[in-house]
């Protein structure tokens, strides 16, 4: 996904040592690896061990290091690696295709699986155990705050009022529910009627927006080299906003994109889910 943009803006040459702190499948890393050799560095960091097994299948002979690791969580991995500081920093956030497309997982709407939706399964609680456990307050808040979801009270009271017989263990389970609640079904036009809740329990089980509030402030400034530059790319509104916010800050960062770059017609005509994808890119001074 903005594939050619994101290699443009990260201005790559040989020598230079990139974190790709989303590695994914490894496809945008597939681009950088071979405009930094000879002498580069590349590290891969992913959260989803998944998606690391991937990546090393795509990056084999590419001489590229891969971590499970939160990319908020860079400091560390590169004290491990034996570097202090980087020259070029890409983080794509949200979700991969792949991970949407594994039923078990529970990111997809139609998935019979349980509803999972932790990019680690390792660590914290599942979506279904939030759901099973959390008040209606709790509930709403994450759907209002996280989603923006207008039903967000109705929506969180019909999970708690249904729970003890018929508790939302599955993603079809909960698409029911909203669908119950919003008197709608998907029509296959737009986006999906549960998109926005979906997006909300993902966001909050992961604590992605913690991970990458963090990671902008008290992380970013400190490993990017005076002169490196960072691109940052979002799928939502709430995410760009916190980027836009933190590039604001223009005592430590020169903006490239005072306008995010979008995907073009073409590529979200191939690719759908393109069509809401923001860049960003800044340059530490
Ligand atoms: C949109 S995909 C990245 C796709 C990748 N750029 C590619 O070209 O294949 C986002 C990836 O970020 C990972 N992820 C989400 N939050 C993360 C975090 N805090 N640290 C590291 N990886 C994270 C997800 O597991 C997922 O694999």
């Amino acid at each position: 996904m903005l594939l050619h943009e994101v290699v443009d803006q990260l201005d790559l040459r040989p020598g230079l040592t990139v974190v790709d702190g989303t590695v994914g499948a490894g496809g945008h890393s597939s681009k950088i690896a071979p405009k930094i050799i000879p002498g580069g560095r590349l590290i891969g960091l992913d959260r989803d061990p998944m998606m690391l097994a991937f990546a090393a299948d795509k990056l084999t002979g590419q001489n590229a290091t891969l971590v499970h690791s939160s990319y908020a969580d860079l400091p560390e991995v590169l004290k491990s690696q034996g570097l202090t500081q980087i020259d070029r920093l890409l983080v794509d956030l949200g979700l991969s295709s792949d991970q949407l497309a594994d039923r078990e997982r529970g990111f997809g709407f139609a998935a019979g699986g349980p509803l999972d939706m932790r990019f680690d399964t390792r660590s914290g609680i599942s979506a279904a155990e939030f759901l099973k456990t959390a008040s209606v307050e709790e509930i709403t808040r994450v759907f209002r705050d996280w989603g923006e979801e207008l039903a967000a009270g109705p929506i969180a009271q019909a999970i708690v009022g249904s729970r003890k017989f018929e508790p939302c263990e599955t993603a079809a389970e909960l698409v029911a529910v909203v669908e119950r609640v919003l008197k709608v079904r998907d029509n296959q036009q737009g986006s999906h009627p549960a998109t926005r809740v979906f997006q909300a329990l993902r966001i909050h089980v992961n604590h992605e927006l913690d991970q990458l509030s963090r990671f902008l402030d008290s992380v970013l400034p400190v490993i990017l080299r005076p002169g490196g530059r960072a691109v940052v790319i979002t799928f939502h509104s709430i995410e760009d906003r916190i980027v836009k916010q933190a590039f604001r800050d223009s005592e430590v960062w020169e903006n490239l994109t005072k306008k995010p770059i979008v995907a073009t017609p073409t590529e979200v005509r191939l690719n759908p889910r393109c069509r809401t994808a923001k860049l960003r890119c800044v340059i530490r001074k």
